[in-house]
């Protein structure tokens, strides 16, 4: 949670900072912060609570000069969302200024610590504690800052991405991460400008560095990095020991993350559906020869002959994605699959062999549960394959092998082309598992690979015919409750359209299997109630046809996603919307897509901000 943005050069920071934090926001949005070294060498912070446009209006006026800063975005953990605290925190002294995205797990024993020794605090956040910390370390071992970052950050319990200035030093900026993502970007010209021109970035993730250079550094966990204006970018871990930087491209381009005519990223991340899911399966589903190329599978062939279960680990929508992978890959390859919630997974004690594989699926890449869930799988032996969109995340680096989506960056904070992303990627899975093992006959096999190669299309036909629901949301803006109904693949389909309803236009919706209502949440329906019935043609349609008419008697109001040219459910329901068909198995990937969109449609109409709702960040970097 939170983003960081960090720049040192000859250019002004502060526009650079603020466009940069005002990419990041979707990490959080409770309160802003931006600390510059101006040209007379005084340290300015200036905080505002709520977003970057509030900490942008509170700044007119005031002294914004200086070619080097830190800022932030907040997404609370530790103290309210208010001015005192948000970040950047300043030492007792005012020499120094940090920022930091992370949980600093022994902050309070930390802090009673430095109270002992007379330490003053001004927020109730436990970064508060690291800025004083690094103070107090440099205070009592006479020692420069940098030093003073290593010794303090060696005292630390937790997660940290964390970036300081130093009044004294108005030539350096210093960084260091564990466990939360940082990025160094190496400004395009360093190589050839003279000393004294060079210049470097730091983002929590590219976006605010992709406009100025594609050259960048991961910075490892426990390393330390301290750059100045000089071109220099010494890296070290806590010990002190120097670090080889690997400098990387970044593979993005800055159309990718901005909203190209759409109204809301949430909008466009849709729209984007059809050609983001081309891409994901590009020179991986051939249809030419039958095959799947996933290298993270072939890379690994044994492993996968030999596995006796497979375990999926993800949090969220990720976790609906999951369910549907669990169906599939099952049904392909005859392993048992179970499909766990990484935040209970990492807290239990879980039956694991090194026969097991361990597969995180993760939109982002840096969710914190599911990282500790992947890490206590390694510690049992098990393989770990990583899904994730996020080139470069901590996840696909602690993984064993794993896939990216290739869906594009997902700036939205409800997931949407992430979601589809993830369950094509999944039934990619389970069909190279299949490959390899043989369990599929190959008519079969060679079907499937057909019709997974036709679904983009057919996610355009949804998008051509049902772009525009928003009249349709209208009718259900002030209703309270929904009920979200699905069986076999389309119950995570339910799940996922109560979640994107849920988190954007914050009303309350649940998602069921549809049989499960006999047994209980039936005695919710009423008039008033609409229920969300996914029916496509195939799979249980007759089971789930019974289910309508038991909702119908009790008078739910229905809304039914069906197969183009249904006749029985349209009839039945009061609202209707329809898909192409397909196998039962690919289903969720166009019958989510109208769910997207009326949950888009409700929230406008209620006046929310899609992208960023309440409460929410994209990226979960605490427990
Ligand atoms: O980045 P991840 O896929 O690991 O994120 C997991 C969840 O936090 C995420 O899916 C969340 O539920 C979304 N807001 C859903 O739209």
């Amino acid at each position: 949670m939170c983003g960081i943005v960090g720049y040192i050069g000859t250019r002004q920071a502060y526009p650079i900072l603020i466009k940069g934090l005002h990419r990041l926001e979707y990490r959080g949005y409770d309160s802003a912060g931006i600390s510059l070294i101006n040209e007379s060498g005084d340290l300015l912070v200036y905080k505002a609570k709520g977003k970057v446009s509030a900490l942008k209006a509170s700044t007119e006026g005031c002294d914004t000069h200086g070619t080097i800063g830190i800022a932030h975005t907040r997404w609370a953990t530790h103290g309210e969302p208010n001015q005192a605290n948000a970040h950047p925190h300043y030492s007792q002294s005012h020499m120094l200024a940090l920022v930091h995205n992370g949980i600093i797990e022994n902050y309070k024993s930390l802090r009673a610590e430095l109270e002992h020794h007379g330490m003053i605090f001004c927020s109730d956040t436990d970064t508060e504690v690291l800025v004083q910390l690094v103070e107090y370390m440099q205070t009592t071992h006479q020692c420069d800052t940098y030093t003073a970052v290593h010794l303090a950050l060696k005292n630390v319990v937790g997660a940290y991405a964390i970036a300081v200035l130093d009044k004294r030093n108005p030539g350096q900026l210093i960084a260091a991460r564990k466990g939360s993502p940082l990025i160094i970007g190496v400004g395009k010209d360093n190589e050839t400008c003279p000393a004294g021109e060079s210049e470097f970035f730091i983002g929590s993730d590219a976006t605010p560095i992709i406009e100025f250079t594609d050259k960048v550094i991961y910075l490892k966990d426990e390393e330390v990095v301290m750059i100045n204006r000089h071109g220099k970018c010494a890296i070290t871990n806590l010990d002190s020991v120097s670090q080889t930087p690997q400098l990387c491209t970044l593979q993005l381009s800055l159309d990718q993350i901005e909203k190209g005519g759409f109204d809301h990223f949430m909008l466009k991340e849709i729209f984007e559906q059809p050609s983001a899911i081309r891409t994901c399966i590009r020179g991986r589903v051939n249809t030419q020869e039958h095959r799947v190329l996933l290298s993270g599978i072939q890379d690994h062939c044994a492993q996968f002959k030999s596995a006796k279960r497979i375990i999926i680990c993800a949090c969220g929508t990720s976790w609906h994605s999951a369910l549907i992978g669990k169906y599939f890959i099952e049904e392909a390859t005859q392993i048992p699959v179970e499909v766990e919630y990484a935040s209970e997974f990492r807290y239990r004690n879980p039956a694991l062999s090194p026969s097991d594989i361990v597969v995180a699926v993760s939109q982002s890449g840096e969710t914190a549960d599911t990282l500790a869930a992947i890490q206590l799988a390694k510690e049992h032996g098990c393989f770990v394959y990583g899904i994730s969109n996020v080139i470069g995340a901590s996840i696909p680096r602690a993984s064993d092998s794993g896939t990216y989506l290739h869906v594009g960056p997902e700036i939205g904070v409800a997931s949407t082309k992430a979601f589809t992303g993830q369950v094509i990627t999944l039934i990619m899975f389970g069909l190279a598992i299949a490959q390899e093992r043989k369990t599929l006959p190959t008519e079969l096999f060679n079907q499937l690979i057909d019709d997974l190669a036709l679904i983009p299309d057919k996610m355009q036909w949804v998008l051509d015919h049902t772009g525009d629901i928003s009249q349709l949301a209208k009718i259900f803006t002030y209703c309270h409750n929904f009920i979200y109904l699905g069986r076999g693949y389309n119950y995570p389909v339910a799940l996922e359209g109560a979640l994107k309803l849920k988190e954007i236009s914050y009303i309350h919706a649940e998602g069921y299997p549809a049989a499960e209502m006999k047994h209980g949440p039936i005695a919710l329906v009423d008039e008033e109630m609409p229920v969300v019935v996914i029916a496509p043609k195939r799979g249980m349609y007759d089971k789930i046809v019974s289910n309508i008419q038991e909702i119908k008697s009790r008078k739910g109001r229905i809304l039914s996603i069906v197969t183009e040219g249904d006749v029985t459910v349209k009839e039945m329901s009061d609202f209707c919307i329809e898909v192409p068909d397909t196998r039962d198995s690919y289903a969720p990937l166009l019958t989510v897509i109208p769910l997207q969109l009326l949950s888009y449609h409700i929230a406008i109409a209620k006046g929310r901000n899609v992208d960023q709702p309440r409460n929410l960040a994209k990226s979960v970097t605490v427990e």
